[in-house]
């Protein structure tokens, strides 16, 4: 996938596009992989690197590039998908090649910056070259216009080729969602001095995001993906989304009251987040249920096995249903509660949480959708897992799983230990970091993280092989 593919089956420069979204996505997936490591390392040995590369810098740049690498994933997916439900090649793709190569240009900056100027004094000018200092949305300010004006070329390009060509009710989904998911980036571009309106406005982004409006989007991938993969029926998958779309927005939204129970809000949001963060797993159950009854109900219409055209699309896809409601709707139920929260609140709970989450809910998914463009791009009519493609899922789901059980325990000790017993104090904090039961699940983290590494060197050596040995052995 990563050399330029000879003999290239896409017929729309859209699908180009995407592919080299893709490219780009699995590079950064691979160095928020190796940050991750860097940072798990120092936890262990606070020395490690200190000085040349600091624990603030290595976790900085693992979960950016984790913001950033789904993002082009996400990107990618929709250039790919678009000209298949419109039935045109994408308007405007001339611009949207451009916009790709501005953005990438200005993510290499970004991140040369962050590298080479690690620590200061936080100013205005710093804020608008170096570091806006907003969690996962760190870029300086000269770069967060910069993205506005690409994703608006971007919109423009989904949005012409959306009025130009066939309207299907994905890509009317689609449209209307990524209008709200650009929309909401604004509320996060600006820091502002209040800590509580910073905080309060930053949630819009970061939780509206994630809890909404991507998981709107993979809604859309999973009904594309379904189409394509095991001929669902379109009627079947639009209706799904729609009431999929209706439960998301339903309690997602006001659901962004359990980020505001400690940052100087009215208490009224612990009712309102107690409430509606609670009803999200909901749709979430829906999403499962969904690929597996699509699923089911090929098999059973075929009376045989259900015919999959991509083995291991369909594998990530099947993870994601299960990842998203686990991650999400599972371990983020267990703290949503403010009575439950109170202890669990920046434990290593809720890291464990974020990562299986994201993993499950996203990458996953996007994965998915890179096998397709793969498949795609060399004009396979069926793509067979390989013995890499089972390594890698093994691995990277295995790995995760492990690492998520390491920081439960950790998080279950900070609770039991530094909030409960010792009151949430700053020598707390430090008596329970020096436990053995902390260590050791530190210790844990990092060995699964070289378990997901390892997995994911299967990845990138299978979606780079994959597809020449498949169209090998079609012809
Ligand atoms: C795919 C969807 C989701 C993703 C990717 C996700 C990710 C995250 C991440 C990364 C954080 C930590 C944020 C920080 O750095 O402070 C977080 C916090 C939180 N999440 Fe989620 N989450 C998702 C869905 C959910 C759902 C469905 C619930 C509840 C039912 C939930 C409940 C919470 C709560 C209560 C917190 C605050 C934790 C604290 O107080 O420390 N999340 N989430
Ligand atoms: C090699 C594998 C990985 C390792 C070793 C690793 C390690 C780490 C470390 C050490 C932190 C900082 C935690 C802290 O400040 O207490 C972190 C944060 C985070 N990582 Fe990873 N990570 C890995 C993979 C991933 C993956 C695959 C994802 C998502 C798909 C992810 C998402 C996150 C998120 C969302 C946070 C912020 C969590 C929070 O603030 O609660 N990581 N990771
Ligand atoms: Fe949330």
């Amino acid at each position: 996938m990563l050399t330029s593919i000879k003999n290239n089956h896409l017929k729309y420069e859209s699908q180009k596009l995407g592919m080299m979204y893709f490219r780009v996505a699995i590079i950064l997936f691979g160095a928020q992989l190796l940050m991750g490591l860097i940072a798990a390392i120092q936890f262990m040995y606070p020395s490690f690197l200190y000085g040349v590369f600091d624990f603030s810098v290595a976790r900085m740049v693992h979960i950016n590039a984790l913001v950033v690498w789904m993002l082009y994933a996400m990107i990618g997916s929709v250039y790919l998908m678009l000209p298949d439900e419109t039935g045109i090649e994408t308007v405007g793709i001339g611009l949207g090649k451009l916009a790709f190569w501005v953005l990438t240009a200005a993510v290499t900056v970004v991140v040369l910056v962050f590298i080479f100027i690690q620590i200061g004094s936080g100013t205005e000018s710093s804020i608008w070259f170096i570091n806006e200092g907003r969690e996962y949305l760190e870029a300086p300010r000269w770069a967060d216009i910069g993205i506005v004006v690409v994703v608006l070329i971007f919109y423009y390009n989904v949005f012409f080729t959306y009025m130009k060509g066939q309207r299907t009710g994905i890509m009317t989904v689609m449209v209307a969602n990524l209008m709200a998911l650009a929309g909401l980036y604004l509320a996060g571009m600006f820091f502002t001095d209040n800590i509580s309106m910073d905080q309060y406005w930053w949630w819009w982004v970061i939780h509206l995001w994630v809890e909404a409006t991507w998981e709107v989007f993979v809604g859309t991938l999973a009904a594309y993906a379904l189409i394509k993969i095991i001929d669902a029926k379109r009627e079947i998958v639009e209706m799904w989304l729609w009431i999929e779309v209706l439960m998301l927005f339903g309690s997602g939204i006001l659901g962004l009251g359990h980020h505001y129970f400690w940052i100087g809000t009215p208490e009224y949001w612990w009712e309102i987040g107690a409430l509606f963060s609670s009803l999200e797993p909901v749709p979430l159950v829906a999403m499962f249920v969904h690929v597996l009854y699509d699923w089911g109900k090929e098999q059973g219409a075929n009376g045989e096995r259900p015919v999959i055209k991509n083995g291991p699309a369909m594998a990530w896809l099947v993870t994601n249903a299960f990842g998203n409601f686990l991650g999400a709707g599972i371990w983020g139920f267990f703290h949503t509660l403010p009575q439950v929260n109170i202890y669990t609140h920046g434990t290593q709970f809720t890291a464990a949480h974020g990562h299986l989450a994201f993993f499950g809910a996203y990458a996953t998914i996007l994965i998915g959708m890179m096998y397709y463009g793969v498949q795609r791009a060399h004009g396979i009519e069926k793509m067979k897992a390989t013995f890499k493609s089972k390594m890698a899922i093994t691995l990277i789901v295995f790995g995760m799983l492990g690492m998520t059980v390491a920081l439960t325990i950790a998080g279950y000790e900070q609770v039991l230990v530094e909030r409960a017993e010792l009151g949430a104090g700053w020598d707390a904090y430090f008596v329970a970091q020096a436990l053995p039961w902390m260590k050791q699940a530190m210790g844990w983290r990092t060995v699964m993280g070289v378990v997901i590494f390892v997995g994911f060197v299967y990845l990138v050596w299978d979606l780079l092989t994959i597809g020449s040995k498949e169209s090998k052995e079609n012809n």
